[in-house]
């Protein structure tokens, strides 16, 4: 997802174009020089990653009538304007209409570095949303497991390899890592599909309860066995049996079950009968039960008759690359529970949902995506710093006065006359502000993409 951030500098003038060349490729960027718009055009696309900055002054089609047919393409493109004397109102103009700045001639080299540099962060994160989007509806054949990363590649297809071999699986993965999305598309992508898919949380049941559950019973087997129980590994003959949390299985248990795996029979509470079960187990475990820790708590030959394949879910810190593409989906799906349009995902929280090691795995960020769709994550907005005791006066002026501006956007969703007027200063001191505070106006301009 990564490419060289490029940028088109349109300038008729070629001194001018070499020497900003120059500077720009000094700070690290790839440039693209254009000395008319209509070559610019011919060349820029909307899937042109980089940012496109623009002299205002040019014969035939000026900087502001490029910015407007490059805004038809693509609104998201963020177009710089360079303005001479006289121009500032033109300029202001077109930032009412979306532009994403305007420098005015004679600018220090570093203005127009600092500001192509936001806005090369925003493409970014602009084009990342949208391949996001774009791999994510192409991912039907990768439901219900999402992931790019060759860890869940590999895992995909051992998974469609395994479904069909009639063999007991074992997997092993942390919790929230996908374990039982994993043991339900063992028996989807199987031939015991049209049997049943019936699963025991073996944490979750007293010993006594698990037996009977797992096994069945006759009626008066023992007291409180009222009537007659067909147990689930019966119920779940021709389909596959799921054995959540098996760590978990008292050890009385484990003996009778490794019985079962061994000769395919079950014997019901309270019955001699041997009846035959044509069956699949997949069993979960959260730990490790090979580890010595273990061999107190889960019996070895057991581990070892289930350990014939171990299906393995690395952690999701382990495979971070899959993290915005799995949050993104998550971010969907809530918001099509909740009924509200998906936020688009912000540099704040991108940073965090990287940042992070999601010790509770893929559950964790769906209930993190889940907050974040509410609008109740604590990231975006109301991130003013805490630290203000050890502020100075005009620093703190300063941060109090970009909270001020940044309120008044969000109330009139980024609407420029509104906010002055909220705000009440002119114009010319808004723009030079958000500049000052690195404010994007664009960012509040909530429904301006789906308008
Ligand atoms: N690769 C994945 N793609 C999409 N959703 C996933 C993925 N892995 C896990 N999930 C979702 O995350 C949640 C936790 O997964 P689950 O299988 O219950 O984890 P475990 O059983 O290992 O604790 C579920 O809502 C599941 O649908
Ligand atoms: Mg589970």
């Amino acid at each position: 997802m990564d490419y060289l951030p490029s940028i088109a500098f349109v300038d008729d003038d070629d001194d001018l174009r070499n020497a900003n060349r120059q500077t720009l490729e000094l700070a690290g960027f790839t440039v693209v020089p254009f000395a008319d718009a209509s070559s610019a055009l011919r060349h820029l696309t909307p899937d042109f990653g980089g940012v496109v900055v623009t002299d205002i002054r040019m014969p035939h089609i000026d900087g502001l009538e490029l910015f407007r047919r490059l805004r038809t393409m693509d609104p998201d493109l963020p177009v710089i304007l360079i303005t001479g004397h006289g121009d500032i109102d033109m300029a202001v103009e077109a930032m009412q209409e979306g532009a994403y700045d305007f420098i005015a001639k004679p600018y220090p080299a570093d203005r127009l570095v600092q500001s192509i540099m936001r806005a090369v962060e925003k493409r970014r994160l602009v084009m990342e949303n949208r391949q996001l989007r774009l791999a994510l509806e192409s991912s039907d054949e990768t439901l219900p497991l999402i992931g790019q990363t060759p860890a869940m590649q590999n895992l995909r297809k051992t998974l469609r390899h395994v479904a069909n071999a009639d063999v007991d699986v074992l997997i092993a993965g942390e919790t929230g890592t996908g374990k039982d999305v994993v043991a339900s598309l063992l028996h989807e992508w199987s031939r015991r599909r049209q049997g049943n898919f019936v699963a025991l949380n073996c944490g979750a049941l007293p010993e006594t309860v698990i037996e009977s559950e797992l096994f069945g019973h006759e009626a008066g087997a023992f007291t409180g066995a009222q009537k007659k129980r067909v147990g689930r590994i019966e119920y779940a003959s021709g389909g596959t049996l799921f054995l959540d949390e098996i760590e978990s299985m008292p050890l009385s248990t484990q003996v009778k079950l490794l019985r079962v795996l061994e000769t395919r029979e079950i014997t019901p509470l309270g019955t001699n009968e041997h009846r035959p079960v044509d069956l699949r187990v997949v069993a979960a475990a959260k730990v490790d039960l090979g580890s010595p820790e273990q061999r107190d708590n889960f019996r070895e030959d057991l581990y070892y008759r289930l350990n014939v394949v171990t299906i393995s879910i690395p952690p999701l810190r382990e495979r971070k690359d899959d993290v915005p593409l799995l949050f993104v989906h998550f971010l969907q799906r809530a918001s099509a529970r909740f009924k509200t349009e998906p936020p688009e995902m912000t540099a704040a929280v991108r940073s965090r949902i990287l940042e992070h090691d999601w010790p509770g795995n893929v559950r964790e960020l769906a209930h993190f995506a889940e907050r974040v769709a509410l609008g109740l994550s604590e990231i975006d907005g109301g991130t003013v710093s805490q630290s203000s005791n050890k502020m100075s006066l005009p620093d703190a002026m300063e941060q109090h006065e970009a909270k001020l501006i940044r309120d008044a956007l969000k109330t009139n969703r980024g609407d420029v006359r509104l906010t002055i007027e909220t705000l009440g200063i002119p114009r010319k001191t808004f723009y030079d502000k958000l500049q000052r505070h690195g404010i994007d106006r664009a960012d509040y301009a909530k429904t301006r993409t789906s308008d």
